[in-house]
């Protein structure tokens, strides 16, 4: 019998880099995949099941070994500290964490306001800068907090740039590039070694 694998998909703008990317590989992701609103594909040819969840928790689905891998980006591997195996840099979805505010602003508190979805990046960001700051967590559209005064700047993805330029911020500090990883939960490692290896090996090929 052979080795079924579970894999954890992003949704949203990582998704269809990594379809693309698993084609490439040579998986044959049915384009069902790229319209479907499903959260659980079956490719029982490939003896595959996908399943498609936010990125934030693609994390937990490989952590608590109910998917065997998963594609999720760098920036929630640095926001929490969880034991999977980061085993290949796909290089996909390339972005970076960037601090950005309303240009010429003249912060005046001791500790100035921070709107951002990755609290623990952003706090040690700022202290290893030796900036004292008050952090304050949000779920999205994060520009929207310098804009209605919530925060003094935010910590946050920057891709295109648009959406700071559309709402009229300034990129003040570049924090870390980020790209796309694929991660193992470490016993499935263990157990499903061979065709885990046999997929990183498909992925490195493509990967530019
Ligand atoms: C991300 C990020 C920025 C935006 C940056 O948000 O948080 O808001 O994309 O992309 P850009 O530089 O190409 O404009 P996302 O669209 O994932 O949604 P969110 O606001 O709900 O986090």
């Amino acid at each position: 019998m052979s080795t079924f694998l579970t894999i954890a998909m992003p949704k949203g703008r990582i998704f269809e880099e990594a379809v693309h990317l698993m084609r490439e590989a040579g998986f044959p992701l049915p384009e069902e995949f790229d319209e479907s609103r499903k959260l659980i594909l079956d490719i029982e040819e490939a003896n595959m099941r996908f399943i498609l969840a936010k990125p934030m928790d693609v994390v937990t689905y490989v952590e608590h070994g109910v998917a065997d891998i998963g594609i999720a980006g760098k920036d929630v591997m640095m926001e929490e500290a969880r034991d999977v195996y980061e085993v290949l840099d796909l290089k996909i979805s390339h972005c970076y964490l960037a601090v950005a505010g309303l240009p010429n602003t003249v912060i005046r508190d001791v500790a100035p306001k921070v709107a951002t979805k990755y609290p623990n990046v952003a706090s040690s960001y700022f202290r290893e800068q030796g900036e004292q700051v008050e952090i304050i967590k949000l779920n999205g559209s994060i520009e929207l907090a310098p804009l209605i005064g919530l925060a003094d700047r935010i910590v946050d993805i920057v891709s295109t740039g648009q959406t700071l330029k559309e709402n009229g911020l300034v990129e003040l500090e570049r924090i870390a590039d980020i790209t796309s990883r694929l991660i193992v939960n470490p016993v499935s490692y263990r157990v499903k070694d061979q065709i885990i290896d046999e997929l990183v090996e498909k992925l490195s090929k493509v990967i530019e």
